[in-house]
Order: C-alpha cells, then structure tokens, then sequence
C-alpha cells in the first residue's frame, strides 16, 4: 500500500499587501500571548524588521526576542533557542526571515515539546508528538519552508547537511505580505527566486509527483519564469514581488507533497563543504542537472518548456524539453546567477569527495527523474566546473 497517496499541510495562510498586520491577532488565536519572534540580528536591524517589530510590539503580546539566526544554520541555534522559549515559557513561535530562520524556528517548535537536541531529529518521522504552533512570515520568495515540513541544518564539523523531516513541523499559519520583500537586494531576490524555481522544477518532475502536486508545480514554474527577471530588475515593482511571493509558496506545496531531486542533492555539498549558500548552489546546479535529467522525463520538461513560454512554434516533445533547459540556462544568466563553480572558488579536486556526499543525499536522489550514479553525479560538477 506504499502508493496511497496522501496530503497534509499547514492550516492558515493569509495572503496580500499589509498582512504583517495581521500578526498579533494570529497569535491571539492561537490563544497565545507569550511569544518568542525568530529572526536574523541583520533584519531585526532593518526597515523591513522594524516596522515588523513595531506591528508586534503594539499588539499587546509580551514577545520573546531570538534574533540570533545565521545563514545556513547549525542545529545549535535551534538548541539554544529552544531552551529560551522553555524558560519562558512561550506559547508560540514566529519566525520572520528567510529559509534559515523559518527551518530554525519550525525545529524550536517540536524541540519545545519533545525535548532533546536538534540533531537527535535530524532524519525522517524521528519527531514523537506536535510542538508549539508556528506562524511563518517569509520575507524571501524562495524556500517555501513556510509551508513544508522540513528544517535544514549545516552540520560543519561532518561536513554534511540534514533535515528534520516530520509532519509535526508544518507550521501552523503562513503570512505572505509582499511588501517584505520590497527591500530585497537583486541578488538576494536572484539566488532566492531560483531555489524557488527549483522547487518547482523538481517537484513537477520527482517520481513523486501526483496529480495534485504537478499543477501546483507547474503553475509555479510559469509565474515564476515570468516575473523573476522583473522582482531582479524593478524591485519596487509590487505585482512582480507579489507574482514571486505566490510562485515561491506554491513550489513549497509541490515540494512539501512530491519533493525535490538531484539539484537539491548535488547543492547540499556545496553549502557543507563551502558554505556556498542555498539558492546560489541550486541556481548554477539547475541548468546542468537538467541538461541531464530531461531524457528521463521528454513529455514533463516539454510541458516545462511551454510553461516558460517557449512556444513559438509546434515542435516535438524532444526539442521542447530541450528548449526547457536552455530556458532555465538563459534565465540564471539573466538575473546574474554565478554560472561556474571555478568563480565560487570551489577547488576541481573536491569534485570526487562531493560527488560521494551527494550520493548519500538519498531521497531527492530517489525522486530524480533519471537515475543517477557517482560518475554520473561527478560529470555534472565537472561540467559545472568549466562552465559546459
Ligand atoms: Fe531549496
């Protein structure tokens, strides 16, 4: 019966311009007044943070500040912060932030209830029982943590990156107000907005796939390749962040329901091994590992292709998919993404080491649409190495 499918997720999304104001009321509904906010020290410093902070403040909540979240977090941070929220009793977590401190605030949420260390839950279902409701608000368009059951850590003494994978850590409530991600410098939306794409790519072509998730993923994928030059380039521009808020969230929904794929696996080694941070890794990855992967799937990456509007003539399955890759290619190059591992200064020689870590990243490996070995996975870093 391993093939039932089956659908779980968060309970509340609150969507539009303005519902950062809605904050504190969601928390009085959660019948929480005690409440620990997550987030990282530079956007606690930030416009964006302050105004953030002056909406809960004048709320009427005793809030619980942890503004200690660092880029590519260590399960320490959620270790130390969990043992604040236990002091204090809160009864509710906030995160406001990017991917890391979403996944860091998920994890003190269970951590909360179930005790022990972050990376005693790191693998899949290891998590007893729920933890204190989360409330997420993105102020990225790109993880889709808000609403998926995984929180990602770096683990820098092994070298190596693991999740908490449990449906006790879908979280509560996702507020995506796109007026937070107006400040957002053009890399950042850049490196961000393919993560995304990633998600929406890999999700639409995982062996996982279902026929719920594939229109989500491919709705994702269409705005997406829509409107990411746009929230790079006019970043002022409220209906591209808008566009980009709504596609990042829908590529959590597929990723959070069919997963990602050998994009994912190949990145995490990049962020183990040289903090190369997320969406860069899959960013330059996602043009070669597609350039791979379309043979194993010609009618999915023909759909991708139509999706990303290339369309201009009636063509076969096979030059479509075809037409997907270079597609994703000329969008990465567009916006800026770096296209040569050389330029991250990753040395050629770690391409062996990383290739066998990418292998051990198992799941999304298993999702891959085409099958992939070490030599496979280490003509795909070498490949991204030169450049072709
Ligand atoms: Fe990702």
């Amino acid at each position: 019966m391993n093939n039932l499918i089956t659908i779980e997720g968060l309970k509340k999304t609150v969507f539009g311009v303005g519902a950062i104001c809605s904050i504190s009321s969601e928390c009085r509904s959660l019948g929480a007044s005690r409440v620990m906010v997550v987030m990282d020290r530079a956007l606690s410093r930030s416009e964006t943070g302050g105004r953030v902070q002056d909406v809960l403040q004048g709320g009427d909540l005793e809030i619980i500040p942890y503004f200690e979240v660092t880029p590519e977090p260590s399960p320490a941070l959620a270790d130390n912060g969990a043992a604040i929220a236990v002091e204090a009793k809160v009864q509710c977590v906030v995160a406001i932030g990017g991917g890391s401190t979403l996944d860091v605030a998920k994890a003190i949420g269970v951590l909360f209830t179930n005790g022990g260390k972050a990376l005693d839950y790191v693998g899949l279902n290891l998590v007893k029982k729920p933890g204190l409701p989360t409330i997420m608000v993105p102020t990225t368009a790109g993880t889709g943590s808000e609403v998926t059951f995984t929180s990602v850590f770096t683990m820098r003494e092994t070298k190596s990156k693991g999740g908490i994978n449990s449906p006790f850590l879908y979280p509560h409530t996702a507020i995506l107000d796109p007026g937070l991600t107006i400040g957002l410098p053009p890399l950042v939306t850049a490196f961000t907005g393919m993560d995304a794409l990633t998600h929406a790519i890999e999700s639409f072509t995982s062996l996982q796939a279902h026929f719920m998730s594939e229109p989500i993923s491919l709705k994702a994928v269409e705005i997406i390749s829509a409107n990411l030059r746009g929230a790079v380039f006019k970043g002022g521009d409220m209906a591209f962040r808008r566009n980009m808020l709504q596609a990042s969230y829908l590529a959590g929904l597929g990723l959070a329901m069919a997963g990602v794929g050998a994009v994912h696996a190949l990145a995490y080694p990049l962020g183990a091994f040289f903090d190369i941070p997320h969406g860069i890794a899959n960013g330059l990855l996602l043009p070669y590992v597609l350039e791979y992967n379309y043979p194993g799937d010609m009618a999915k990456f023909a759909r991708i292709a139509r999706a990303m509007g290339e369309t201009r003539n009636e063509r076969s399955d096979r030059d479509l998919a075809a037409l997907a890759v270079k597609a994703v290619r000329n969008l990465a190059q567009d916006i800026g993404v770096p296209l040569t591992l050389a330029e991250l200064g990753v040395p050629e020689e770690s391409i062996p080491e990383m290739a066998e870590a990418a292998m051990k990243v198992t799941r999304p490996m298993e999702n891959n649409p085409r099958p992939m070995s070490t030599a496979a996975a280490i003509e795909i870093y070498g490949k991204a190495f030169k450049g072709r």
